[in-house]
């Protein structure tokens, strides 16, 4: 099959087409002739050796990538459910790996079949996967209820983009989102459910006291010392990113105490292999706002042999909404 290779770590230009044996499916598994293969920030940071000292975490040759979309090819011992054909999208393996690839080994607990809904599989694969880890964020850690007020950061970003359907599929009486300046644009033309999106720029004053019950922050740094002012009393900011690259960042937690605010941190990596159950309940819910159309980011699809391109422009934020690789 046909699959990108990152060769060794270090800048795109070690992403490589290269041809390897087709995978087959081991028990509890599927496996996928992939048609799309979402890019996210993650695949940028593996290749570039970030995690390369993590224990268990991808090292060369690999083949990044870890949301696809395509047919059903075969399915592993003891699989049922699904059909030879059928038209998934699958969240990650708990690799993290293996996604740019013409065939995709998937565990059955993260395929969702889309057969049936509407939703094209280019923006199922850009959407469906966050929207799932969305649901369980916001339930399981944040614990949203209904009527509450949500503030996004990055917000037009790959993963927070799934957070607004979710939050009002949820039952949120308000959705504001953060966007850095050269963002408004698009932040204006989204079709994303936000009730307002903002320039981070000017937090506070352009919120004239606005606060918030949870606050989504994959972006950290500076945005994330501003989030505090922006919490009301029993509010929770939900640490889930780091795209500023700001690895230091801390907490004092006396603020956190006189404020009464709780920080919680979301890792999907970390949260799923010990909370398995929550993983069916959130593809069900992300089919269910993608279908409905609260899921209608913009994407870019590009073909593999543009890999090296896709992760240039990640790398240079020449994006609005996420881009998807398809193997022709
Ligand atoms: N918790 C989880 O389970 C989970 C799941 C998926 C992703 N993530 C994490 O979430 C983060 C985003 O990943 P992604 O795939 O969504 O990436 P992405 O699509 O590239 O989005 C990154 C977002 O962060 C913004 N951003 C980047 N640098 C910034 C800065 N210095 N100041 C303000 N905004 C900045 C970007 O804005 P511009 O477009 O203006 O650059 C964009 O909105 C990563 O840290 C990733 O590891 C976590």
């Amino acid at each position: 099959m046909k699959a990108i290779q990152a060769t060794q770590f270090g800048s795109p230009s070690v992403l490589k087409v290269v041809d390897l044996p087709d995978p087959t499916p081991g028990p509890g598994q599927i496996s996928i002739d992939v048609s799309h293969a979402a890019v996210g920030l993650i695949d940028i940071l593996f290749r570039q050796g970030q995690f390369k000292d993590v224990p268990g975490m991808a090292q060369p040759p690999f083949v990044p990538g870890l949301e696809v979309a395509g047919t059903v090819r075969a399915l592993g011992d003891g699989v049922t459910g699904f059909n030879v054909g059928e038209k998934v999208v699958s969240m990650s393996a708990g690799t993290g790996t293996g996604g740019y690839a013409a065939v995709y080994i998937a565990p059955v607990g993260g395929v969702v079949s889309i057969e049936g809904s509407n939703v094209d599989p280019a923006l199922a694969v850009a959407m469906i996967p966050n929207a799932a880890m969305a649901h369980i964020a916001l339930t399981m850690v944040a614990r949203l209820a209904e009527g509450e007020g949500v503030l996004v950061h990055g917000a037009l970003g790959g993963f927070a983009s799934a957070f607004p359907g979710i939050a009002k599929q949820l039952g949120a009486s308000r959705v504001v989102g953060t966007v850095r300046p050269g963002k408004l644009e698009a932040a204006a033309n989204t079709k994303l459910p936000y009730d307002r999106i903002i320039d981070s720029a000017e937090l506070p004053g352009a919120l004239a006291g606005e606060k918030f019950d949870v606050i989504i922050d994959p972006v950290g740094g500076s945005l994330r010392d501003q989030s505090f002012a922006l919490m009301k009393p029993g509010s929770r900011l939900i640490v889930a990113g780091n795209a500023s690259g700001d690895w230091t960042h801390a907490v004092k937690t006396n603020d956190l105490w006189l404020g009464s605010m709780t920080v919680a941190g979301f890792n999907a990596g970390a949260f799923l292999p010990s909370h398995p159950e929550a993983i069916r309940p959130g593809l069900e819910a992300a089919l269910k706002a993608a279908d409905s159309g609260l899921c209608d980011t913009l994407f870019d699809e590009l073909p593999f042999t543009k890999a090296v391109t896709a992760h240039e422009r990640m790398e240079s934020r020449d994006l609005n909404g996420r881009i998807v690789l398809t193997p022709q």
